[in-house]
């Protein structure tokens, strides 16, 4: 049986990167989901805090999340929605499952797996390395101390690792972005396996699963990925823009000035984006869809990528703005959520600590 994780940090509306790199695979995965597998989608507080945050906004734009993950089509009965941070005290003071008391999981496991992780190896991280070199552009000088950065962001990707690992997932669908730490949280899984000796490896080597559209590019630079901390907000489509605002960004989005329509991202990245989302919008191949479009201009193409996006967004953005006004509801679903998500973090806990010796 698949266990199947995924997670999205509460650090804003998500974009249509995160839309169609992760979220709408997951509602996918949801649908074609065998009676065995269990799909767990966590919203990542934990990880938030790697960046400054306002606690009262996060407080909201964690509910928030948690009502897209509903609006999109993910359903409660079939899949467990949490907030990582739940499945921790919080939880456990509702229901007394202290019993047994190994909690906070991702917490706990995340403090074991950094004891098992070399510095050298956060170092080498993508994630890390972008930080730095942005605060040093923001810094405006040539070296900065990167003791500066607070050191959760040099280890987060070994909570991300902690996420997956405390559920003993075998799969992992998410962008093309996080390949790098499934790389990571494969190589603790095996470090822990050969340190730990059980009877049986304790923990499967988890892989990703891809959507067709794993990396959807900035719509004013289409050789950066769309992202949520782009200063520039035409970059990104937001799951809440308006039908006028997703027509003026992606009129406004960088292509090229070669005649026609084809698809190429090495030469033409800007115009093969566009190609990729019209196709993810629609279920088809970019390809393809550029065969659709060979006789035809970029002004014929951006209006059917604002039609195809609008058509696409329109009633989940509705179905949000309808949940997210139901406070006792998301309580009720996050807490159901973590409650289930224990059920099974608490059993990988206990192993871990027996072969650990701290049980
Ligand atoms: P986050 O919140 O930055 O992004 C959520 C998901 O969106 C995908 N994504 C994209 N896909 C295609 N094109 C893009 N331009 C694009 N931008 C973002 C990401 O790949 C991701 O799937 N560390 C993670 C959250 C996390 C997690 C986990 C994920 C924490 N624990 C455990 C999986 C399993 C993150 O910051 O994602």
């Amino acid at each position: 049986r698949r266990v199947i994780l995924s997670g999205i940090q509460p650090t804003g509306i998500p974009h249509l990167g995160n839309y169609l790199g992760a979220l709408s695979n997951w509602v996918k995965l949801q649908k074609s989901a065998g009676k065995d597998d269990i799909l767990l989608f966590t919203v990542v507080g934990w990880h938030a805090l790697t960046l400054p945050q306002d606690p009262s906004t996060l407080r909201s734009t964690r509910d928030d999340m948690l009502a897209i993950l509903l609006a999109i089509g993910l359903d409660p009965e079939q899949s467990i929605l949490f907030h990582q941070n739940h499945v921790s005290s919080e939880a456990v003071q509702c229901v007394r499952l202290a019993q047994r008391s190994q909690n906070p999981h991702h917490m706990e496991l995340y403090w074991i797996l950094n004891c098992l992780t070399p510095t050298g190896k956060l170092r080498r991280m993508t994630t890390w390395k972008s930080r730095l070199a942005a605060s040093r552009n923001a810094n405006s000088e040539d070296e900065i101390d990167e003791s500066l950065l607070n050191s959760g962001l040099l280890t987060y990707p070994v909570l991300q690792a902690a996420d997956i690992l405390v559920y003993r997932t075998t799969h992992v669908p998410v962008g093309e972005d996080q390949s790098q730490h499934l790389e990571l949280t494969r190589d603790l899984a095996e470090t822990f396996n050969r340190t730990f000796k059980g009877k049986t490896p304790l923990f499967p080597l988890p892989i990703s699963i891809d959507a067709p559209s794993k990396r959807i590019l900035s719509l004013r630079d289409p050789t950066s990925k769309m992202s949520k901390s782009s200063p520039d907000t035409a970059s990104r489509i937001l799951f809440t823009d308006t039908a006028s605002q997703i027509k003026s960004k992606v009129k406004s989005a960088v292509t090229d000035s070669i005649h026609g329509i084809s698809y190429d991202p090495i030469a033409r990245p800007g115009t093969s984006n566009l190609l990729t989302i019209l196709a993810a919008c629609t279920d088809s191949d970019a390809p393809d869809v550029a065969k659709l479009y060979e006789c035809k201009g970029h002004g014929q193409l951006k209006d059917d990528v604002v039609d195809a996006i609008e058509e696409m967004l329109r009633g989940p953005r509705a179905e949000f703005e309808r949940i997210k006004r139901e406070k006792l509801y998301l309580d009720d679903v996050a807490r159901r959520g973590a409650l289930k998500a224990m059920e099974h973090s608490s059993a990988t806990i206990q192993e871990v600590k027996m072969c650990m010796g701290l049980a």
